[in-house]
């Protein structure tokens, strides 16, 4: 497999970061997981747009190499060098602070920030939605800006080994009583006739995949409502379902071993299911492939 490191194209067994690289030392630093189908990239922009606020709130400053065209023309040549140009994919890319003295504080201006990106195929989680996926609730242990998508996933780590420990796909995160979203996922819960997702505030990451679900959701005139949902809500909800890059919209029929709905997928989440990967299959047409 090749990645590219620093500006730099390599094998992955010989691709290395220093040990004083501020990532490994505190976490210092963001990421993206972007979409691929087909080797067509799935909306790049938004991705792009999402890493630009997220090294903007690190105070990261952007410098040569990590303009958005420049990006996208490393993740195309990484999709084509890797043979994933036929069928799913993701893009990894991650931007720390770089390698420095290790101070709390930012180290020297003129520190090069370290950026990695590689490419991998990615196996769609389609038998787990065919049966709908089971999730457990756990306290939601993060930091005040979950709206950034930095590196420092200590919390999701341990919300995510609960979940399969305890046999489940995800872990839904609470906080002050309200259901917030997953820990690699956004939530989605269907609740009378209104689709409910906590808004895009500091207390979760605004998902690529949420904003065009919300997207979907207003073109096909289904009602939503960015609420937060809070604990009790859940046994109420007639759907839930959980949205990724990596995962699509998948329908969760059981939360801590209770069955939501009629523990079946609902009718929502499989109608935004098909819209997407709809969307997912237009894009790569477009790109005449
Ligand atoms: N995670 N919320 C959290 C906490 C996430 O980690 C993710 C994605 C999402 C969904 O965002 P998007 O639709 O932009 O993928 C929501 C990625 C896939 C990961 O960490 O691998």
């Amino acid at each position: 497999m090749i990645v590219y490191l620093n500006g730099t194209y390599l094998e992955r067994d010989r691709a290395a970061v220093s040990v004083d690289d501020r990532g490994f030392l505190f976490g210092d630093g963001v990421y993206e997981v972007t979409r691929a189908t087909g080797g067509r990239l799935f909306e790049p922009e938004r991705h792009l747009r999402r890493l630009a606020r997220g090294l903007e709130g690190l105070g990261i400053a952007v410098r040569d190499g990590l303009e958005p065209a420049a990006l996208i023309e490393i993740s195309r040549r990484l999709l084509r060098d890797n043979r994933c140009t036929d069928g799913d994919a993701t893009i990894y890319l991650q931007v720390t602070r770089g390698a420095a003295e290790r101070t709390h504080h930012f180290p020297p201006p003129g520190t090069r920030p370290t950026v990695f990106l590689a490419a991998h195929r990615l196996v769609v989680p389609d038998e787990i939605r065919a049966a709908g996926a089971d999730a457990i609730t756990t306290e939601d242990l993060r930091w005040g800006r979950c709206d950034l998508k930095t590196v420092q996933l200590l919390p999701n780590v341990l919300a995510k080994e609960r979940a399969v420990r305890a046999g489940a796909f995800e872990a839904l995160l609470v906080r002050d009583g309200v259901v917030t979203e997953g820990a690699s996922a956004n939530l989605f819960a269907v609740i009378g006739d209104v689709i409910r997702t906590h808004p895009a505030d500091q207390r979760i990451l605004p998902g690529i995949t949420r904003e065009i679900v919300l997207e979907l959701c207003a073109e096909q005139g289904l009602p939503v409502s960015e609420r937060p949902i809070a604990l009790g809500e859940l046994a109420e909800a007639r759907e839930l379902f959980l949205t990724a890059t990596t995962i699509d919209v998948m329908p969760v029929v059981r939360v801590d071993a209770r069955a939501v709905g009629n523990g079946r997928p609902g009718p929502i989440a499989r109608r935004l299911h098909a819209a997407i990967r709809a969307r997912l299959a237009g894009d790569a047409v477009r790109a005449g492939r």
